[in-house]
């Protein structure tokens, strides 16, 4: 039917006779012409019709917006004064020849002139209007180059793509599997997989060398703009490649892709282990794009009065560290109370404050509530060690470890994020030797990356000192999100035995689990190791939208429903009798 995409259209097309297919963006009757606005994937044309057509100007009179036409029509310059530079297609218009109306639509739901702030439950449930919007059109094309980029440098590195299956046994990454009940085995259930970990390492085993995937992942767990239960990752595992190999390839991918389709040099990335990450930003995802760092001054508080801070000074697991926010003593009460209110979230009791007005007065020249806590000698003796100077602003955190890394971590960024402080656009950085275990709250320990990951040192002194030991794991991460993570994995049946005891999983229960894993490490496991990225992660990052709901086609809600074909949904009596299930009445 079409000859041209309305978008494409340019002025090397004028005095060409062309056919457009598309939707009408938007009708306009100026004096005797109707201007119709074409709009298909590749963007906005202006067609225009004269009353001398009468047949094609009833028609175009009798169009609406979204109605699917197709047109023929003279491509000619604009009249002078009627250019529209801001338009790709702003040079031209098409003299309309003949209209003819594919479909009909209603008036949609929402208005799709990109201006439009249209709520997110409208456009998600009518998400295949919303998709029509040049932006959505854009975030998705991009996508597509994206992934397909990815998948030319991943083939011309000797990845082969290989899929691996949906219905699985549980794989441990940490997050509540998604269940799917089976109707030929009374009673089990498949999991989807959280990541295709376990079958990508027997791909290794197998010999296959260099393995990606674009593969589905879903994971049950608490959503935020930066989750979805259903995900994207790009996943690559290798053998014979140490991390130094692994981290190199796929960091050139990541670097070539920013050139090519964004124009952007992320330059080397630096390396950071985790315990600085936690020392200086609070956060293994620190955002270098802001300079401002926590400080710890546990040292200088231990001997005072006030508790609140002297506790937490003495107590091994406690930390109280100071974030100096330059030019933030313009902060008003408000704002302060405010900051307080953010890392009440991260479950931060009180988030204590001095403003540094004149500091060569000294503590006259401060303002603050904790300073006749402090004393005059300890206050000027934190001043120092921040290198306070006027017109600062200092805050105070004083809790468990964990509490004050993550709330004045969070806090760093709400306050660079508030005052502009970022420095540069882009700052990438790969996260190193992070802990091979954590401790839960129940006092046992879980495998900070996943149970497959190798430690750093032999099983003897991982046994002896689990929570000392550093693991080969690394993540990717920018602008404070964590883009990909991997590690060398396990290739020693022993040592992975060992992994699994010191997690208290027993033998009979890994054997039940991962049997399979466990015997495939006896039969000639190579070396291996790798890491997946997250997609939905990159593409959100690429295109600059703060959410991930924007760069999936069809996307789930907060709580993990979607609004356009209501699943989860209920299913028949017959179907649970089928599958050997019962519901339990909710009480
Ligand atoms: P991990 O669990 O770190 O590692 O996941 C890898 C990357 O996937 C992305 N990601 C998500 N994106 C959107 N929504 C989610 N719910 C979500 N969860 C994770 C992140 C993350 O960095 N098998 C290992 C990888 C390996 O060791 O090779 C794994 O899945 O960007
Ligand atoms: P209070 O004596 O509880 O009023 O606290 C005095 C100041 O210390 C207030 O500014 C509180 O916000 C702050 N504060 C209280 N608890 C903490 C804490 N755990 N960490 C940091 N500041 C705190």
């Amino acid at each position: 039917m079409r000859s041209h995409y309305c978008g494409d259209l340019r002025k090397e097309h004028i005095g060409e006779e062309i056919t457009l297919t598309g939707w009408v963006h938007r009708r306009r009757d100026h004096g005797g012409v109707i201007f119709l606005d074409v709009r298909d994937r590749q963007g906005i044309a202006q067609v225009v019709f004269d009353p001398e057509r009468e047949e094609s100007f009833a028609i175009a009179n009798s169009v609406r917006s979204e109605f699917v036409i197709e047109v023929k029509g003279l491509v000619r310059h604009r009249p002078d004064g009627t250019v529209n530079s801001d338009m790709p297609t702003g040079e031209i218009e098409v003299l309309g020849l003949e209209l003819n109306i594919l479909n009909k639509a209603e008036t949609p739901p929402f208005p799709l002139d990109d201006h439009q702030k249209v709520g997110e439950d409208v456009r998600l449930r009518h998400r295949y209007i919303d998709l029509r919007r040049p932006e959505m059109q854009e975030k998705l094309r991009f996508r597509s180059k994206v992934s397909n980029a990815i998948r030319n440098y991943l083939d011309d590195n000797g990845f082969l793509d290989i899929e691996t299956p949906i219905l699985n046994r549980a794989t441990p990454e940490g997050a509540r599997d998604f269940l799917v009940p089976s109707r030929t085995h009374e009673g089990a259930f498949f999991a989807l997989p959280q990541s295709p970990q376990l079958f990508k390492q027997l791909l290794m085993v197998s010999g296959f060398d260099r393995y990606y995937q674009i593969a589905k992942c879903f994971r049950d767990e608490d959503l935020r703009a930066d989750r979805q239960p259903e995900f994207t990752q790009i996943d690559i595992e290798t053998s014979f490649m140490n991390e130094e190999e692994i981290m190199g390839m796929t960091e050139t991918m990541i670097r070539k892709l920013f050139l090519e389709l964004k124009g952007v040099d992320l330059g080397d990335f630096p390396r950071m282990p985790y315990s600085e990450a936690m020392q200086r930003f609070g956060s293994d995802k620190p955002d270098l794009r802001f300079a401002m760092e926590l400080v710890d001054v546990a040292d200088l508080m231990a001997e005072i009065e006030f508790k609140v801070f002297a506790g937490p000074a003495k107590d091994p697991k406690g930390r109280v560290a100071a974030l100096k926010v330059p030019g933030g003593a313009k902060l008003t009460r408000k704002n302060i109370d405010d900051y307080t209110k953010f890392v009440s979230i991260y479950g931060a009791k009180g988030l204590a404050w001095i403003k540094v007005n004149e500091i060569e007065k000294g503590v006259e020249g401060l303002q603050s509530p904790i300073i006749k806590f402090l004393g005059n000698d300890v206050t000027m003796a934190i001043m120092e060690r921040l290198g306070a100077e006027n017109g600062d602003l200092v805050f105070f955190g004083a809790d468990k470890e964990k509490i004050v890394s993550e709330a004045l971590g969070a806090l760093r960024i709400k306050v660079g994020e508030d005052l502009e402080m970022s420095q540069c656009e882009w700052a990438p950085l790969w996260v190193v030797d992070f802990p091979m275990f954590e401790e839960t709250s129940d006092g046992g320990l879980t495998a900070l990356h996943h149970p497959f990951t190798a430690p750093s040192c032999t099983a003897e002194e991982l046994k002896a000192d689990p929570l000392s030991a550093l693991s080969r794991a690394y993540d990717m991460v920018l602008n404070g999100c964590e883009l990909g993570g991997g590690s060398i994995r396990i290739h020693n049946q022993e040592m992975q035995a060992q992994v699994l005891e010191i997690l208290g999983i027993s033998d009979e229960e890994a054997d039940d689990k991962f049997g399979f894993l466990l015997n495939a490490l006896k039969y000639g496991a190579p070396p291996h190791g790798g890491l997946a990225f997250g997609l939905d992660r990159l593409i959100m990052l690429m295109t600059g939208t703060d959410s991930i709901r924007e760069v999936i086609a069809f996307p789930k809600t907060q709580s993990a429903s979607c609004m356009m074909t209501n699943a989860p949904g209920e299913v028949s009596a017959a179907q649970l009798r089928e599958l050997n299930i019962k519901l339990r009445k909710t009480p």
